[in-house]
């Protein structure tokens, strides 16, 4: 017989989804919190971890579009469909790519703009990452620009995100959540 379709995600892009959710809450913390801090040994430590959780969030991000392809998302439950307007499941899809786009967008942008800021990216101090854009103060200022742009553009699109989560949940009680939850 046929495997009817999974109407869960799998363990390991559970696992992701919500690894990556507490990831990338946090790296915006402490993105927004450590721009502003006077110059001190604290905000550059702080600089540092941020960018080494950001490349760590990158290939993380690849970790999970490789999977996602390998492993299609479970399609929508038949009775959730048909109580969604268009627009919706047009929003539901369309949210998802753009978060996918932004989760190496946004690191990328970031590990440019230190590169063409003139501060190679050393991983956990350990392993030097390539520059791939050369040193020049034009290109940093637009790349620190397009960083802080990609970061506020991801985190709008996630707090939407959480919204038709939970509108799915308490609202609509359809069960959408669960397909998002460990367990059975
Ligand atoms: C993966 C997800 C990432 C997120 C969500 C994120 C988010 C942010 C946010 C919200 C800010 C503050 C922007 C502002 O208010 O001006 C910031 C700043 C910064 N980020 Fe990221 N970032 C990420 C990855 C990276 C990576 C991989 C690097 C470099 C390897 C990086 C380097 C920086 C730097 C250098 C700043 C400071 C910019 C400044 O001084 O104005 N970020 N980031
Ligand atoms: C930074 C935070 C978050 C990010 C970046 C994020 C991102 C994503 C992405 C990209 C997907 C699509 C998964 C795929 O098809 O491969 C997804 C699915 C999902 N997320 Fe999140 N998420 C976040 C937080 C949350 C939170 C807080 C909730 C719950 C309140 C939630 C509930 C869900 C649910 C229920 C699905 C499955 C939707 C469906 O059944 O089609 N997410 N999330």
């Amino acid at each position: 017989m046929a495997p009817t379709p999974s109407a869960r995600y799998d363990g390991l892009a559970i696992a992701l989804h919500w690894l990556l959710a507490l990831m990338l809450i946090a790296m915006f913390g402490v993105g927004v919190y450590m721009v502003d801090l006077p110059v001190s040994p604290q905000r550059l430590k702080l600089y540092n971890w941020h960018k080494w959780a950001g490349i760590t969030v990158l290939a993380l991000s690849l970790v999970r579009l490789l999977w996602r392809l390998a492993r299609p998302a479970p399609p929508l439950p038949a009775s959730v469909l048909q109580a969604m307007p268009g627009w919706q499941r047009q929003a539901h899809q369309g949210t998802h790519v753009l978060m996918y786009l932004l989760f190496f967008a946004v690191p990328l942008a970031g590990w440019a703009y230190s590169s063409a800021a003139g501060f190679p990216v050393v991983w956990f101090g350990r392993i030097a990452l390539p520059d791939f854009v050369p040193v020049s103060k034009t290109l940093a200022d637009a790349l620190q620009i397009g960083h802080r742009v990609l970061a506020m553009s991801l985190a709008l699109l996630v707090l939407a995100h959480v919204a038709a989560a939970l509108k799915h949940h308490w609202v609509d009680r359809d069960g959408l959540l669960a397909r998002m939850l460990p367990g059975r």
